[in-house]
C-alpha cells in the first residue's frame, strides 16, 4: 500500500481516541498525521505511533494538505468540514449521519459493499454503529436466501453517545451507590442502573431517528430497497459495545445450522455460539475486538422461514473508527484517492 497523509477531526473524542489506537495497531501507512478538535483542545498533545502531535483547528489549509480527512466530531461539524475537505482535494470519510442518505455519497462497510466506493465524489459515509454489525450479519445470508424482514432490539452502550455520556454514567453510578443525588445532562433520564428505550429524537411515526436509520441505511448498503426493518433501540448502562437481538425472516426456509455455516465463512464475523457452555456474544467480550460476534442462533418460533440471533460489536471500532480506516485502506489499494 502507498503512503498517505491524514487528518483526524475529533481526535480528542471517544471515537477519535480509538482512531489513534487503530492507526498504530494496523501500522496504517500515514506519512503525516494531523489531529484536530475544537478550540478547547487546540495545543493539547496526543501520542500516536510514538510521536507527540499537537491538536490543531481543521482549517481549509490543513484540509488541503491531506489525502484523507477522517471526521468524527458531530453532524454540524461534518456538514461544514466534509464538503470543504472534498473541495480541497481530500477524501472525507465521515462518521456522522450528515451525508449517509445522499445519493452521491457512498455509505460503506467494506466487507458488504466496498464496490460502492467506485465513483465517489470526495465524501464517503460510514453507517450508524447499530447498522454496521447488522448488515455484516445479514449480507452473506441475503446472498443465499433473500431477507424479507428484520425485527431488531438493540442494547446500546453509552459511548455510542460519546465521551461525555461515559463520564456521566460513571459519575451517576458513584452517586447512586453512595446515596447522593443523581443528575442527568446527556440523557433525559438517569442511565446508571437503568435502561432508556430512547436513542435519538422521536419521529412522528413513533420510531426514533436511530430506529429509522437502521431501516434506511440497511436498505442503501445492501441495495435491497424492499427489506423491512422494525427496530427498538435501547440505551443500556454498558461502557463499550452495542448488542442486538435480531429476528430475520427469509424468503425460503433456512435452518440454524445453515446460518451458522454461512456466517462461519463471512468476513468480519466471529461465531460465539455454544449456549450449553454459557458461550454467547457479550459486550465485554466484543470490547476491543474487530469482529462482530454472533451467537444464540436458533429458529424463530413466530416468523415464517425465521431465524433469531444475538450479536455484539465494539461501537467505537467496527461501529466507527475501524470501519473508516478499512475504507481508506481499500481506497488506497484500489487507487481511489483524489490527489
Ligand atoms: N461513538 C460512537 O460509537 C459512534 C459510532 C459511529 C459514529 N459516531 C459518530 O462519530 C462522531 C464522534 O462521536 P464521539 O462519540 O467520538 O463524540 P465525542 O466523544 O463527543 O467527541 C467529539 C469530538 O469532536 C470534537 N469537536 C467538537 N467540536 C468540534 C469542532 N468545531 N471542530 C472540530 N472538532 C470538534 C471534540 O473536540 P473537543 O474535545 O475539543 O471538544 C471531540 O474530539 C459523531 O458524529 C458520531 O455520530 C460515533
Amino acid at each position: 500500500m502507498n503512503e498517505c497523509s491524514i487528518a483526524i477531526v475529533g481526535a480528542t473524542g471517544a471515537v477519535g481516541e480509538v482512531f489513534l489506537r487503530i492507526v498504530e495497531e494496523r501500522d496504517f501507512p500515514a506519512r503525516s498525521i494531523r489531529l484536530c478538535a475544537s478550540e478547547r483542545s487546540v495545543g493539547k498533545r496526543l501520542r500516536v505511533k510514538g510521536e507527540e502531535i499537537e491538536v490543531e483547528l481543521a482549517t481549509p489549509k490543513l484540509l488541503s494538505e491531506v489525502d484523507f480527512a477522517f471526521i468524527a466530531a458531530s453532524t454540524a461539524v461534518s456538514r461544514e468540514l466534509a464538503p470543504l475537505a472534498a473541495k480541497n482535494g481530500a477524501v472525507a470519510i465521515d462518521d456522522s449521519s450528515a451525508f449517509r442518505m445522499e445519493a452521491d455519497v457512498p455509505l460503506v462497510v467494506p466487507e458488504v459493499n466496498g464496490e460502492d466506493l467506485d465513483g465517489h465524489r470526495g465524501i464517503v459515509s460510514i453507517p450508524n454503529c447499530t447498522t454496521t454489525p447488522l448488515v455484516m450479519a445479514l449480507k452473506p445470508l441475503h446472498e443465499q436466501n433473500a431477507v424479507r424482514r428484520v425485527i431488531a432490539s438493540t442494547y446500546q452502550s453509552v459511548t455510542g453517545t460519546g465521551a461525555a455520556a461515559r463520564r456521566e454514567m460513571e459519575e451517576q453510578s458513584r452517586a447512586a451507590l453512595e446515596g447522593r443525588k443523581v443528575s442527568a445532562e446527556v440523557y433525559p433520564h438517569q442511565i446508571a442502573f437503568n435502561v432508556l428505550p430512547h436513542v435519538e429524537p422521536f419521529w412522528e411515526n413513533g420510531y426514533t431517528n436511530e430506529e429509522m436509520k437502521m431501516q434506511n441505511e440497511t436498505r442503501k448498503i445492501m441495495h435491497a430497497p424492499n427489506i423491512r426493518v422494525s427496530a427498538t433501540c435501547v440505551r443500556v448502562p454498558v461502557a463499550i459495545s452495542h448488542s442486538e437481538a435480531v429476528n430475520v425472516e427469509f424468503s425460503e426456509p433456512i435452518s440454524p445450522g445453515e446460518v451458522r455455516e454461512i456466517l462461519a465463512g463471512a468476513a468480519g464475523i466471529r461465531l460465539v455460539d455454544d449456549p450449553q457452555s454459557n458461550v454467547y456474544p457479550m459486550p465485554i467480550e466484543a470490547d476491543g475486538e474487530d469482529e462482530v460476534l454472533v451467537g444464540r442462533i436458533r429458529s424463530d418460533l413466530a416468523l415464517d422461514n425465521g431465524v433469531a440471533m444475538w450479536l455484539s460489536c465494539d461501537n467505537l471500532r467496527k461501529g466507527a473508527a475501524l470501519n473508516s480506516i478499512q475504507i481508506a485502506e481499500e481506497m488506497m489499494e484500489r487507487g481511489l484517492l483524489r490527489r
